[in-house]
């Protein structure tokens, strides 16, 4: 289990983290914030934001909530702004918010079908777009997209979201190569399955018990479910130094699951 952090790992740096009032999102934006980074907090519910915001200053971290829809362009826009007026700049985006829809085809609806790739992919274009002219003026800056092990096999009723998932992957891997030049970094995480409120609907979509997905999780080969902070500890990696060198790649955090 990750146990340390480097408290000046990410010092003077600006990351915005979309999806931050939960799970996996609040995990990385609490990590880099003990990390030495001033972090923008952006999801669609305040009242978890604030919560977030304040367990950070309250530890003596630096961070700010905007409530945004991340599928929405005046949102990103006003978020990204808001960030830069009060941190001076924007050195780190990370996209992990997300939604899924337990369904085939059949069963998802064409609003559903917008939505769920409106927020998991159209956000990413939208936050992007926002941020890669502000990183450029400062010399570089570090897109991690938030991926899923479903980007990269396919998993039963989840259609929409595993082709979501494809396509987060896909279009890392173009922006890394459209932005290489500018010393901007683009990564994207697929985590397994990993401990949070996502994986308790998946359930309840599912029609199974609550913390069924957790208990099947203990036949990959680490023998456990992930954790929040296992996967922000991957995101520390590869928005930091240490990892330089690395761009349009997918880092699989999920225990060994895809490893057989
Ligand atoms: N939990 C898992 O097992 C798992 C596995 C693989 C990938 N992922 C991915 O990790 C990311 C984070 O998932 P999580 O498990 O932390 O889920 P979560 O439900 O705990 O958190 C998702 C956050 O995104 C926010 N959000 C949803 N729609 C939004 C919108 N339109 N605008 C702004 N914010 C919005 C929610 O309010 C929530 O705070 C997602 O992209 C998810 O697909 C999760």
């Amino acid at each position: 289990m990750p146990t340390s952090v480097n408290r000046d790992a990410l010092s003077g740096s600006v990351a915005l983290v979309t999806g931050a009032a939960s799970g996996i999102g609040r995990a990385i934006a609490m990590t880099f914030a003990r990390s030495g980074a001033s972090v923008a907090l952006v999801d669609i519910d305040s009242g978890a934001g604030t919560e977030v915001q304040n367990a950070i200053l309250s530890a003596g971290g630096k961070a700010l909530f905007c409530q945004a829809d991340v599928a929405n362009r005046r949102d990103c826009v006003q978020a990204v702004s808001k960030t830069v007026a009060t941190f001076g700049g924007l050195n780190i985006l990370v996209n992990s918010a997300g939604i899924i829809r337990r369904a085939t085809v059949l069963e998802t609806t064409e609003e559903e079908w917008d939505k769920g790739m409106a927020v998991n992919v159209k956000s990413i274009y939208l936050l992007s777009s926002e941020a890669i002219p502000i990183m450029e003026q400062s010399g570089g800056g570090v897109i991690l997209n938030i991926g899923s092990g479903w980007g990269l096999v396919g998993g039963t009723r989840a259609a929409l979201y595993c082709a979501s998932k494809g396509a987060v992957i896909q279009l890392t891997r173009a922006m890394a190569l459209d932005h290489g030049q500018q010393n901007i970094r683009v990564n994207c995480i697929c985590p397994g399955d990993t401990d949070t409120p996502m994986l308790e609907s998946e359930a309840s979509q599912l029609g199974l018990p609550g913390g069924s997905l957790q208990e099947d999780a203990r036949e990959r080969p680490l023998g456990r479910i992930g954790i929040p902070e296992d996967v922000a500890q991957a995101a520390l990696f590869l928005a930091g130094d240490a990892a330089s060198y690395i761009t349009g790649t997918t880092l699989v955090v999920d225990g060994g699951g895809l490893a057989g």
